[in-house]
């Protein structure tokens, strides 16, 4: 017969041991465990992206710091605590990896994404991670095809066991050669590529021709992933968006475009929103506005007016948004002062 010590015992060990459980379980619920997630629903994952914010110029450049960004901990926090709920993280990955098979990335990249995942994830911050200026795939994209499906298999490998409000956004506005048509095969070979790794993480797909609406319609969506979320870039009036803009050719002939918040300017984005709104609901996906963002050689009131036009047009629509971006050319954020310009701020999160 059993002593009532013998019985504590027991019954220690017992809750010891449910509480082990416990532990285990609200491990997984932040630190992705794969075997015990549920298939995410992406319209619930596309709530964590409601205000994002791209931390531009950084990770982008072929070297962290020659566009003048490199990033601290400290941004994140900052991001964090002026209302934002996630980063996106452009990564120009095409110039950390081996020219030749099998297409290993350099492990200090990786180690600094990694890095930034922990910075956000600190901060509760959701982050999308992407394949930015993959300029050589866009120029020879038959060429490229097997390094760029090596980049995904070799990040789905690392990252799969992360959070999951870590989003993979395949690849940045592809274009040129990369057309819509031969785009549609490739983001599918890539999606494949991820799910034979990582069946968890949701997947952000954008279109050809730069990333804007124009492409929509020659766009064909994976049939059998539910799991993904439509991104495209907003910049419209490109005029208006990109005065002054070093990269964009003639682009000082469009200095001191105003923009007034007219009625038919305002329906001019609210009419290209609606396309969007009415595309995905056909498609039953939904939508992150992934790009939108003024240049800093526009006059700010416009900017202010613009922005907020653009961000309240697409919460109507139920779109989340990132604007384009936190401290560089489009900056919300003054790094010289350390301060956030506040009417660009509020015109994002009022
Ligand atoms: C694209 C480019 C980025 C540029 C932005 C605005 O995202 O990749 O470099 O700053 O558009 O033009």
């Amino acid at each position: 017969m059993e002593t009532n010590r013998s019985l504590n015992l027991k019954f220690i060990k017992g809750s010891i041991f449910f509480i082990a459980i416990l532990f285990a379980c609200s491990e997984s619920a932040s630190s992705n465990n794969e075997e015990n997630v549920l298939p995410l629903d992406p319209f619930e994952q596309n709530k964590l992206l409601a205000k994002t914010i791209n931390l531009g110029n950084a990770l982008e450049a072929e070297n962290e710091g020659e566009w003048g960004i490199v990033l601290q901990e400290d941004y994140f926090q900052i991001i964090a605590e002026a209302g934002f709920t996630a980063v996106r993280v452009p990564c120009r990955w095409s110039a950390h990896v081996q020219n030749a098979k099998p297409y290993t990335l350099y492990s200090g990249f990786l180690s600094r994404v990694q890095w930034v995942l922990k910075q956000a994830e600190k901060y509760g911050l959701a982050t999308i991670i992407n394949i930015q200026h993959f300029e050589e795939i866009f120029e020879s994209p038959a060429q490229e095809k097997e390094k760029f499906l090596a980049i995904w298999a070799q990040l789905a490998e690392k990252f799969r066991s992360q959070g999951t409000d870590v989003f993979y956004e395949i690849l940045n506005e592809p274009h040129d050669n990369l057309t819509a048509e031969l785009w549609n095969v490739y983001l599918k070979d890539a999606v494949d590529v991820i799910r034979q790794i990582d069946t968890v993480h949701t997947v952000i797909i954008g279109t050809a021709e730069w990333g804007g609406i124009t492409a929509m319609n020659k766009l064909l969506l994976p049939q059998n992933e539910k799991n993904l979320i439509f991104t495209f870039h907003y910049y419209s009036p490109f005029e208006f968006t990109h005065q002054g803009a070093e990269w964009v050719e003639n682009s000082e002939a469009w200095l001191g475009t105003t923009w007034m918040g007219s009625a038919s300017e305002i329906s001019a984005i609210t009419s290209e929103f609606s396309t969007v709104k009415q595309w995905s609901v056909e498609r039953n996906v939904p939508v992150f506005l992934g790009e939108f963002g003024a240049y800093s050689m526009a006059d700010m009131p416009s900017r202010e007016r613009w922005t907020n036009s653009v961000a309240r047009i697409a919460e109507s629509e139920g779109f989340s948004w990132a604007y384009w971006e936190f401290a560089a050319g489009f900056g919300v954020y003054d790094l010289s002062s350390n301060t956030w310009r506040e009417e660009l701020l509020k015109a994002l999160i009022p």
